[in-house]
């Protein structure tokens, strides 16, 4: 059995003080959600303070992002090694808007891939056609060039133990959700690349999230899908009620 894990991108907002006081909202709302993995991540100038506020929680702390080099002179960068300095269990990685805004390749995400896995980071790795690609019949096709380039190098054991997200572009922050049935079609061709270039065993390990316009209304609908082990949440996991009610549906 695959625990479900619901993570929280909380992308560019939340200053200390609102990440402070959303963890006072949630957390008590939290505690009875035994058998759900639930992850928080947040901006880098809040990594701290939300370390500091999970302190005895069973919620891990991620990151949104991290370089695939140790050190040096990269300005404006972030290090695996400082991530978990900073209590950081977990790192998003290889996200639509970091791939379409910043330029970051499908090689450049498997760099970072392997570089999160050398500090025993546990990668979320996003992947996900647009709706070009979706309209033109290459949804898997685009899946398939995105995980075999983000899990490039890695042993099937690495691959067991990490989180894939499974997030449509036409699907995030447009409040148009991808379909469940659609949305199980699409992570179960993602787990057959996985069955089929690391084997059997970490396709059966691995989890994979969907992510796109996750809603408390809707989260159950993919809950309900066989191969979906949960969720990647952006705008509905800003609201300590709503992420909290879509973690409850995850159980
Ligand atoms: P959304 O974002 O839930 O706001 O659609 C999801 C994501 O970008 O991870």
């Amino acid at each position: 059995m695959r625990t479900p894990v619901v993570a929280a991108n909380w992308k560019m907002h939340k200053t200390q003080t609102e990440a402070r006081q959303f963890l006072a909202d949630f957390l008590p709302r939290a505690r009875d959600l035994a058998g759900v993995e639930i992850v928080i991540c947040p901006p880098f100038t809040a990594l701290a303070a939300v370390a500091e506020g999970l302190k005895g929680s069973q919620v891990g702390l991620g990151a949104q992002n991290m370089s695939d080099q140790p050190s040096g002179a990269f300005t404006g960068e972030v290090s695996g090694a400082m991530l978990v300095d900073a209590g950081c269990k977990y790192v998003i990685l290889g996200h639509s808007e970091r791939r379409r805004l910043f330029g970051e390749s499908d090689q450049v995400v498997g760099a970072k891939v392997r570089a999160a896995l050398e500090h025993n980071l546990t990668p979320i790795l996003c992947i996900g056609e647009t709706l070009e690609e979706q309209q033109a019949g290459q949804a898997d096709a685009v899946n398939r060039r995105q995980l075999l380039a983000g899990l490039e190098g890695l042993t099937a054991e690495q691959v067991a133990g990490l989180i894939i997200a499974y997030e449509p572009v036409w699907a995030i922050g447009t409040g148009k959700n991808c379909d469940p049935g659609d949305a199980q079609a699409r992570i179960a061709a993602v787990r057959a690349v996985v069955a089929e270039t690391f084997g059997a065993d970490a396709a059966a390990r691995v989890r994979i999230q969907y992510g796109g316009s996750v809603k408390p209304a809707n989260m159950a609908s993919y809950m309900a899908q066989p191969d979906i082990d949960g969720a990647l949440v952006g705008g509905a996991s800003l609201d300590p009620a709503s992420f909290a009610a879509i973690c409850e549906a995850a159980r």
